[in-house]
């Protein structure tokens, strides 16, 4: 695959697909398109009638020290075969531990007893797809004091014993510079020149001195410039532009693609910004840094106070610093999904907590799918154990209604059910009816009744059954 790329993405899809657009390849995040998302599908089997396609994953967590997971393995297989894509990648990072899902893309110790942990891994991946792999160099807001080399040696040595390959995010290379002082043209320069298979380029943003990869803003100079300097050892790799939040109009995304188009390649002189000094071997456990990591990560404790022998300290950006973006990202993540999700319950809730809600119910079901999109599957369990103590103005048992109603819809729409049938104690269809319309809904009145939740054309739709309906159709057991 050669030329330039853009992120195919949701906003988008429609005109892509039915435009056309002067773009020679079009990347996709794998997981949105693995099994059970039918409408997407449909989109991409449009897509790759027409364009090279690449596949880039977000939850394989090959850094782990669990092996891969064989449900996400096995999905991936189906997928990668039956689409064919012409690079397949995901990230140099892990996002999971012990089943619990963080749905980040967490740092790596760079060891040696991991890096034996991950060619096990990778070639155990390469098997399976029978195919190359690539792996994305992550952006990183800490780093580790136990590593026992440096990044570069890490991805060189694990393509060199495994045939696997990188993709070089330009401006990932850019963040950990400006986070963590490694220097991205000797970080460059280490890399093994034919390994590196793609790029990508990005925006990213400034809170309070930290540089966060947000995708959420048009490619900066600097990192241009780094871009023009990688394109000298690497003059044709394919690159891609990524664009994941607050994604603009579809030409201004040409036009970012346009500017790649032009660069022409240049021989600078390398130089050297900052030396890496990698600190000397810690004696702590591998384990013991990934479960102290992922427990810190998705509880959000006060960092300031934390002392963790097994961070750098001497990183541009403190590590307490660097634990606090890991730890918001993970719950405003899943804040913001679940809202999209459960509109109305997010609505009545609003004001006096979703997102405290949001925290219980992590803490209590923490995410385990892969999909960030399945996140929500068990909120209606959540609410029907838990003891609320913020008065919504309305019982509980209606809120985990509305979440039982919402999931329907969600799993209808997003996932797999053809249609279903839930029971509640609520009579709620009114109340989601007055909050999809943007009014303030009356408050709803205690009833058991059935809801059939089913797909009409492109719409989801709530009907509430009479008790002859109801026992109809569970009798044809249509329900799921
Ligand atoms: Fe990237």
């Amino acid at each position: 695959m050669t030329g330039f790329g853009l992120g195919f993405r949701p906003p988008h899809y429609k005109w892509i697909t039915e435009t056309h657009p002067n773009v020679d390849w079009f990347e996709i995040i794998t997981e949105n398109f693995m099994p059970g998302a039918p409408r997407p599908r449909k989109f991409l089997e449009k897509l790759r009638s027409n364009y090279p396609v690449a596949t880039h994953g977000v939850s394989l967590s090959i850094t782990s020290l669990e092996p891969l997971d064989p449900f996400y393995l096995k999905s991936l297989k189906d997928f990668v075969g039956w689409l064919e894509p012409e690079i397949v990648s995901d990230h140099l990072c892990w996002t999971s531990y012990e089943n619990k899902n963080s749905h980040d893309l967490l740092p790596t110790p760079y060891t040696m007893q991991n890096l034996e942990n991950v060619i096990l891994k990778v070639h155990k991946l390469q098997e399976t797809l029978r195919r190359q792999f690539i792996f994305e160099n992550p952006s990183a807001y800490v780093a580790f004091s136990t590593n026992e080399m440096s990044e570069a040696e890490f991805l060189t040595e694990l393509c060199k014993k495994t045939g696997c390959g990188i993709l070089l995010d330009i401006n990932n290379s850019y963040v950990n510079f400006k986070n963590l002082g490694w220097d991205p043209v000797d970080y460059f320069s280490k890399l093994p020149i034919s390994s590196v298979k793609q790029f990508h380029l990005a925006g990213h943003s400034v809170h309070e001195g930290v540089l966060i990869d947000t995708h959420d803003h048009p490619v900066s100079s600097e990192v241009w410039a780094l871009y023009r300097h990688a394109l000298t050892l690497w003059p044709h790799v394919p690159t891609l532009v990524e664009w994941d939040e607050n994604i603009p109009e579809f030409n201004v995304l040409m036009s970012e693609l346009n500017k790649a188009r032009d660069m022409t390649p240049l021989r600078t002189e390398r130089s050297s910004i900052v030396d890496i000094k990698m600190l000397s071997k810690d004696e702590i456990d591998l384990k013991q840094q990934y479960n102290n990591f992922f427990r810190n990560v998705t509880s959000g404790h006060n960092f300031d106070k934390i002392e963790l022998k097994y961070l750098r300290n001497d990183t541009t950006v403190p590590y307490h610093r660097g634990l606090e973006v890991y730890a918001s990202g993970f719950i405003l993540r899943l804040e913001s999904v679940l809202k999209g999700l459960f509109p109305t319950l997010a609505w009545i809730t609003e004001k006096d907590g979703f997102h405290d809600l949001i925290l219980k119910y992590v803490k209590e079901f923490p995410p385990r799918h892969y999909s960030i999109n399945y996140a929500g599957q068990d909120f209606s369990k959540f609410l029907s154990s838990v003891n609320l103590e913020i008065d919504f103005g309305v019982p509980s048992s209606v809120l985990k209604d509305i979440a039982t109603l919402e999931w329907a819809r969600v799993e209808i729409f997003e996932l797999t059910s053809a249609l279903k049938l839930i029971d509640l104690e609520w009579d709620i269809g009114p109340v989601w009816a007055s909050v999809n319309r943007g009014e303030d809904p009356e408050k709803p009145s205690p009833e058991n009744c059935t809801y059939l939740i089913w797909r009409k054309g492109e719409n989801i739709v709530n009907t509430k059954l009479s008790q002859n309906k109801r026992d109809f159709i569970k009798a044809l057991k249509l329900e799921k």
